[in-house]
């Protein structure tokens, strides 16, 4: 199976082979988006898939898509203990109420998270034990318009390609932790940061529940811009610098990073002011999570450690010659088409 993960600037796409109770990554490929401004038409889309799967070596079309953070609506509510189809219906019907927004023409998708039994000291222990009733449900809901589907479904049919899946961009790192650190996910409250090109994502995961999640418009773009700015050069020479880390820019990308370390800061604020309960790590990936230099900008910025981890660690690894040698840096990147792999196994 094929899950690409479009950014605003580099289209990443993994391909997975299951080998009886595991999976393979056998191949992945990194492309320029096709263009990075506009909103991209179906047949630009389409032959940007073809070429996705090119690069993978064309042996499956089953593909499962990521949709962009500004694309897609993500809220955590609850709901009464419907069947999932009817709750889709709901959501259609009644969004307004639930999602605080008019959003027509769009479609609706829910996801039923698995409950949790409550600690005899958290909130709503002793009110659900003494109603009887049956509990809500928590639910994570999403929304995307429908044209947006269409549009999508149709360049992968003209690419020879067949949609099994559609995941909100926002959620796939979650996916991808789940898998590689179980633990974590299940007892832990964290953070998952992505930081892109255009944007970074931010969610806070209460053991294993969605608490918080939002989207910051500060990215490597942002970041490669304002450094090209303060040092009077290009923003290729700019780029070049950034990524390769070198020592006498340190005070001037740390500039650059200081208010994306404060917008992300005042998320988590949010977060443990509202839940009384503290962030205790943050799981960083994206194109800025390779760089050294930036996390441990961000790790003294959010005064909180910042790890990067490694979003392969649960597959096996099968990637062929230079793949194989270049996936321990090139990983954190791939962690959203990862995540989006694994919506549709
Ligand atoms: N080694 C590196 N050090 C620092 N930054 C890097 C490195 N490698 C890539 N980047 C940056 O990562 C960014 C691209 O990251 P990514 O592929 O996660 O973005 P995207 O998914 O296209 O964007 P978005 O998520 O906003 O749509 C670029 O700005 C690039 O400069
Ligand atoms: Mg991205």
């Amino acid at each position: 199976m094929i899950a690409v993960d479009l950014g605003s600037r580099t289209t990443k796409a993994v391909l997975l082979e299951r080998r009886g109770e595991i999976y393979a990554l056998t191949r992945y490929a990194m492309l320029d988006a096709p263009i990075f401004e506009k909103k991209i038409s179906p047949e630009l889309l389409s032959d940007h898939l073809h070429a996705v799967t090119e690069a993978l070596g064309n042996t499956t079309k089953y593909l499962t898509m990521s949709v962009g953070l500004e694309d897609a609506i993500v809220r955590q509510i609850e709901m009464p203990q419907i069947p999932l189809d009817e709750m889709r219906l709901v959501l259609k019907v009644n969004h307004k109420n639930y999602l605080q927004q008019d959003l027509p023409n769009h479609v609706f998708d829910c996801f039923i998270i698995p409950p949790r039994p409550l600690l005899p000291n958290e909130k709503g222990f002793d009110s659900a034990r003494s109603s009887g009733s049956a509990p809500k449900f928590k639910v994570l809901a999403a929304a995307a318009k429908q044209q947006l589907i269409t549009d999508y479904t149709r360049a992968a049919n003209q690419a020879g390609l067949t949609v099994d899946c559609m995941i909100p961009g926002i959620l796939a790192p979650i996916n991808t932790l789940e898998r590689v650190l179980p633990e974590v996910f299940a007892n832990e409250t964290v953070a998952l940061v992505d930081v892109g090109f255009k944007n970074t994502s931010v969610c806070v995961l209460d053991r294993s529940e969605l608490a918080l999640t939002r989207v910051v418009n500060i990215g490597g773009d942002k970041l490669t811009a304002g450094l090209a700015e303060t040092m009077n050069i290009s923003y290729a020479e700019a780029e070049g610098i950034k990524v390769g880390m070198a020592p006498e820019v340190e005070s001037a990308l740390q500039m650059q990073v200081i208010p994306l370390g404060r917008e992300i800061r005042a998320s988590l604020d949010f977060f443990e002011h509202e839940n009384d309960r503290p962030v205790t790590q943050v799981y960083v990936s994206g194109g800025a999570a390779r760089s050294e230099m930036i996390m441990q900008m961000l790790h003294s910025e959010l005064m909180l450690e910042c790890k990067t981890w490694n979003p392969t660690g649960f597959l096996q690894l099968a990637l062929p010659g230079q793949q194989a040698v270049e996936i321990e840096h090139v990983g954190p990147q791939l962690t959203v088409a990862i995540g989006a792999a694994l919506a549709a196994l």
